[in-house]
């Protein structure tokens, strides 16, 4: 059931996806430092900070010499240091193991500081076209929605089962635009709350949710 998203949610990409300063170079670098903001920040309000911060780190070499006092610095705003911060052991760490170079390969990237399953597969696949999901809290509500699935999002197990569901159905080449139509389609189509425009969603025929009129209840959360 689940693989009938491909093909429509990638023809929905290619005609619909946002032109973002990322999405012009991917190197793994600029895919690594983009993830990490867009996990706290909105799109919008990163495109700033992103090109702020690779006009004075256009480097993964920069990153790991940069004294810690400015690149605090160049984080201000976006809060939570720690990230950062983890950015550069991480970054370090390539220096000395890989020669500068973000490894090809998501047990790898797994492994550095900072690094977990969604954005070692977001640098795999976007980057390296390495068929690997990268689930965050989006992904999670758009596939929780197709398939009507009643348990607790905030579950550990969901997130494994989904990105094990997903990993069965990528394309093998082009995991990377895949990812993508699903966070762009969470970001823009398939929002939280009331808000979902399911008149515009190329999935929308397929979805559980929609076909029953429940997507308003969906992603469950349990009762606190
Ligand atoms: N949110 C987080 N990463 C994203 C990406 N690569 N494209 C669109 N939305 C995102």
């Amino acid at each position: 059931m689940l693989e009938q998203i491909r093909e429509p949610l990638l023809s929905w990409y290619k005609e619909n996806k946002r032109s973002l300063p990322w999405r012009e170079d991917p190197t793994p670098y600029h895919v690594w430092i983009s993830e990490i903001m867009l996990q706290q920040t909105r799109v919008e309000a990163v495109k700033e900070y992103y090109a702020r911060f690779l006009f004075a780190l256009p480097e993964l070499k920069d990153l790991a010499e940069c004294p810690e006092e400015r690149l605090l610095k160049l984080w201000e705003g976006l809060g939570y240091y720690n990230r950062v911060k983890n950015m550069q052991k991480a970054a370090r760490e390539v220096m000395e193991q890989y020669d500068g170079r973000l490894p090809a390969d998501y047990e790898k990237l797994l492994k550095l500081p900072g690094i977990g399953s969604y954005t070692a597969g977001a640098v795999a696949s976007i980057a390296y076209g390495i068929p690997r999901p990268a689930v965050d809290g989006n992904v999670l509500r758009v596939i929780t929605r197709i398939t009507e699935n009643p348990e607790d999002i905030l579950k550990q197990s969901m997130k494994k089962k989904t990105e094990e569901a997903l990993l069965e159905i990528m394309p093998k080449d082009c995991p990377g635009d895949f990812n993508q139509s699903l966070m762009e389609l969470g970001a823009t189509v398939c929002v939280p709350n009331g808000m979902a425009k399911c008149q515009c969603c190329p999935v929308a025929r397929v979805c559980q949710a929609y076909a029953h009129g429940t997507v308003m209840e969906y992603p469950k959360k349990a009762a606190k």
